[in-house]
């Protein structure tokens, strides 16, 4: 007998279960209504299946609830830090290791601590908090995507690159003195979910060490994006995530991290860098805003919870299991001609709403509309990564869209099964049929940074 299943299986049980209730359509409506056609103003009851994010909604394991028992709540000096910064050093090789409540806690205090007025700060791509962290200091975000990760249809396999071509430019036109690091994030969040190959993240290292600018990584979803690399990088298919994680890191100088994702916790984060100068200084500021340096705002058994999440998520059966579901369900949209980013990315299938939606011009949101029609239809909460969340005032008054118009299907770690997953398809092939239905939208109103987070929008 040699059964070689093709099936791949969710590689847990499942011991606790959470009740999740569908609701009318009329009950949507309403519901939306009150949320000013902004689903991060829903209550998440009136959810049925939740895509927003996968950030801090993920099932944590048998073992790390055992382990959050063992949570050691001293204020200094606490066991549960050293674990979590002895799986931290384990895995990024980082000398400093500095806890934090979540990633952008990370970014703060790094941004805060480096980046003067004026400087310009290189990424693949900046997540919206990252970019907002860099802009609140004064200097520019500037996102270096690779000029592949524009085609949302093209299959290449690592559309997360940062554009070396680019990064050179702007060492050349900024000059070094104001460029305090260069980031590189992985996966790819704000492009696709796209992964960066360790070829790229070399040749970045190579031209930042030329010339004495430290790289960081945004490490948010840095096992997704070791798997791609033992997937499709000649030399890494016999090497463990760990390894190609550790490797990855080693041209690093840094990372800041949201444990909310590749952490498998529900909370936290961490900020690992090695320049001793800099590491005095960002203690220094978390102890003003976050708290001692073993501890960053987190409780004992939050960093017990991260300290074996980084070690599962780095298992090979669950990222298998992990990163096949979110293609499963890409091929069945592409099966029925919806279309998505091309490949699948590690957490999140990226909807392409602006072909999808041609009828709705860029001004008027089509991304938004696809989520606002997802809601109301199915209960399928996602969210816009378009014009509402990276979309820039122009002089004229009027607005310079986002590159592109994206509807992201975030999938949370270990929480939904295949039978959700196909519910889903079967909701997007519902409204792929039923287009005409949907209407742009207009922003009522906004609040001067980060807007897709309250602003308010009315039907056009
Ligand atoms: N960097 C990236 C690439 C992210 O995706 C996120 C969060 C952060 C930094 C900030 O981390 O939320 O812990 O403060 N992304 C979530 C998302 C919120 O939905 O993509 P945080």
């Amino acid at each position: 007998m040699d059964f070689q299943p093709r099936t791949i299986i969710e590689p847990f049980r499942i011991k606790s279960v959470e009740p999740i209730a569908a609701t009318t359509p009329e009950q949507r409506r309403a519901a939306l209504e009150a949320a000013s056609y902004n689903l991060f103003l829903l209550r998440a009851e009136d959810v049925l299946i939740d895509l927003l994010t996968d950030s801090g909604t993920g099932a944590m394991s048998a073992q790390q609830w055992a382990g959050m028992l063992q949570g050691d709540e001293s204020y200094a000096g606490a066991r549960s830090f050293y674990r979590l910064e002895q799986a931290v050093r384990e895995i990024t090789g980082f000398k400093h290791v500095i806890p934090t409540h979540q990633g952008r806690a990370a970014e703060r205090i790094l941004f805060g601590t480096v980046c003067r007025a004026g400087d310009v700060v290189p990424n693949n791509t900046h997540f919206d908090t990252t970019r907002a962290n860099v802009e609140a200091r004064g200097a520019e975000a500037r996102d270096l995507m690779s000029p592949e990760a524009r085609q949302p249809g093209l299959i290449r396999p690592f559309k997360g690159n940062i554009d070396l071509e680019g990064l050179r430019a702007t060492i050349a036109e900024a000059g070094r003195e104001r460029i305090p690091l260069c980031m590189i994030t992985v996966t790819n969040n704000s492009g696709g979910g796209q992964p960066v190959s360790m070829a790229n993240v070399r040749a970045a290292s190579e031209i930042c060490r030329g010339a004495g600018i430290p790289l960081f990584v945004d490490a948010c979803r840095f096992a997704e994006n070791a798997w791609f690399i033992k997937q499709r990088e000649p030399g890494y298919a016999g090497k463990t995530p760990l390894e190609i994680a550790q490797e990855l890191f080693s041209y690093a100088d840094g990372c800041t991290m949201s444990a909310k994702k590749d952490g498998l916790a529900n909370i936290g984060g961490f900020l690992a860098l090695n320049d001793d100068a800099w590491a005095q200084q960002c203690k220094n500021l978390l102890i003003l805003t976050e708290g001692f340096p073993t501890y960053g705002g987190l409780a004992g058994y939050d960093m017990e919870a991260i300290a074996i999440g980084l070690r599962e998520a780095l298992h090979e059966d669950y990222l298998r299991y992990r990163i096949r579901s979110i293609e499963y369900l890409g091929e069945k949209l592409t099966a029925d001609g919806i279309p998505i980013v091309l490949p699948t990315g590690g957490h999140a299938v990226y909807v392409d709403a602006a072909a999808l939606l041609p009828h709705i011009p860029p001004g008027q949101y089509p991304a938004q509309a696809l989520c606002v029609a997802l809601y109301l239809a199915a209960g399928i909460r996602a969210v816009e990564i378009g014009s509402v969340m990276f979309g820039r005032p122009r002089p004229d008054g009027g607005e310079e869209p986002a590159a592109l118009e994206l509807v992201r299907l975030t999938f949370p770690r270990r929480v939904y099964t295949q039978s959700h997953v196909d519910y889903i398809a079967e909701a997007l092939i519902y409204i792929k049929h039923n287009l005409d239905q949907i209407r742009g939208l207009r922003i009522a109103w906004q609040p001067p940074t980060l807007r897709h987070f309250t602003a308010r929008f009315e039907l056009v």
